[in-house]
């Protein structure tokens, strides 16, 4: 199975004494589970937020894309977070749980869509000319608009990824400013999500573009630098270096148009992914013949882990007898449907519960739907209090 964000997970593993916590849940709900554990997402925000610090007017802004649990959202909103949403339903979660700004961009957003956006107040970064050109001809929106910038993606293996990013504008396409004066527009947004952030060079030239860009568009008011800070933020020292880097060039583009820029940043994976946990029971096991414990339990990795991976760090009880590597398996029909290949855990029996880490980001929110087997509740934790919650899926 491809993950994703394979490389990026695991991000920092809990503390034992989240752990604990942790554990006095799992034991308890009925699996599958998903558990949310709020103090490890107030702390996440806080580690962003000091790693930020030298950047002047940041915003953060949750990208919905990774977890539209009601609960979860209206404590990241509680902490004066803002959503970035792709999608009318991601609206109404983040609206509802009263988050604010709201960004918004997407590649396929239909025309009532962008009247819903402007409605709710949010001036979406437009994907692509068409996007423009539709926002351009209702006259009633406002002529204030944002842009999505195509980028370079960091080079890969696979020969049939595209060098370029599908997503966003070029300032190049003469398609791009015919529209922006046949509508009167005004670009007071930029809007960029790459995958740069672990290379130096290519973080100094996305800079680099966005200087230009600038220059080339004198009414930008916001730059939002996207999301995809996961790995940078599992490396504070090299973190807290990037991070300066950026707070330099804002401080040069400030000093140059002689006014204030907000920048915002909308990641999901680095605030969500270890701060959320599915607990799932063991509901077979097999003893194969090079010593691998091939172990199915009621939950999938197919259905609910298709972008991340998931990490075990449990086992409820805690096993006893030597470690072997296990092959944990998902309750699907899919022969690939595997959470965790040749783990080294005690032997597990029938009836114990594993629980993962790494389920707060595209876990639900991604949950594909399979044999109609039941979704993982959802539930809450802070501090010792638990609670379940509605279901964001
Ligand atoms: C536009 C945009 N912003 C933010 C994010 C969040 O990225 P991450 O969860 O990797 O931080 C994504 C993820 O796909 C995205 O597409």
């Amino acid at each position: 199975m491809a993950f994703l964000h394979e490389s990026v997970l695991p991000l920092t593993l809990p503390a034992p004494g989240d752990l604990d916590r942790i554990g006095v849940v799992a034991a308890q709900v009925r699996t599958p589970a998903l558990i949310y554990d709020l103090d490890l997402l107030s702390a996440q925000v806080a580690r962003l937020r000091s790693d930020t610090v030298a950047i002047a007017h940041v915003q953060l802004c949750f990208a919905v894309k990774a977890n539209r649990n009601p609960d979860v959202l209206r404590h990241l909103a509680a902490l004066g977070l803002g959503a970035d949403v792709a999608s009318p339903a991601e609206l109404a979660a983040a609206l509802a749980a009263g988050m604010f700004p709201i960004m918004a961009t997407a590649p396929a957003w239909q025309g009532a869509d962008l009247a819903n956006l402007a409605t709710a107040g949010v001036t979406p970064d437009c994907d692509n000319v068409s996007q423009v050109e539709r926002w351009g001809a209702e006259t009633l929106l406002p002529r204030q608009i944002g842009l999505r910038l195509r980028t370079a993606l960091a080079p890969h293996t696979d020969p049939t990824r595209r060098p370029t990013s599908r997503f966003g504008v070029s300032l190049d396409a003469p398609e791009l400013w015919e529209a922006i004066e046949r509508y009167g527009l005004a670009i007071s947004q930029l809007h960029v999500h790459t995958d740069v952030w672990a290379d130096d060079a290519a973080i100094e030239r996305l800079l680099d573009d966005l200087t230009v860009a600038l220059q080339r568009l004198p009414d930008i008011e916001r730059i939002n630098l996207g999301g995809g800070m996961a790995s940078l933020e599992a490396t504070p020292a090299r973190a807290r270096q990037v991070w300066l880097q950026v707070a330099e060039a804002v401080r040069d583009w400030q000093v140059w148009r002689q006014r204030p820029l907000e920048i915002v940043l909308e990641p999901g994976l680095g605030i969500a992914g270890m701060a959320g946990y599915l607990v799932a029971a063991v509901v077979a096991t097999e003893d194969e013949p090079d010593g691998t414990r091939l172990a199915t339990l009621d939950a999938s990795g197919w259905t609910l882990f298709p972008w991340v991976r998931p990490q075990p760090v449990l086992q409820i009880p805690i096993g006893t007898g030597a470690s072997r590597p296990h092959d944990l398996a998902g309750n699907t029909c899919n022969e690939g449907d595997l959470l965790a290949h040749q783990v080294p855990l005690a032997p597990v029996q029938v009836g114990d519960r594993v629980v993962f880490a790494g389920a707060g980001a595209y876990v639900s929110s991604m949950y594909r739907a399979a044999h109609g087997m039941p979704v993982p509740g959802e539930w809450i934790l802070q501090g010792e209090q638990w609670r379940q919650s509605p279901s964001g899926i």
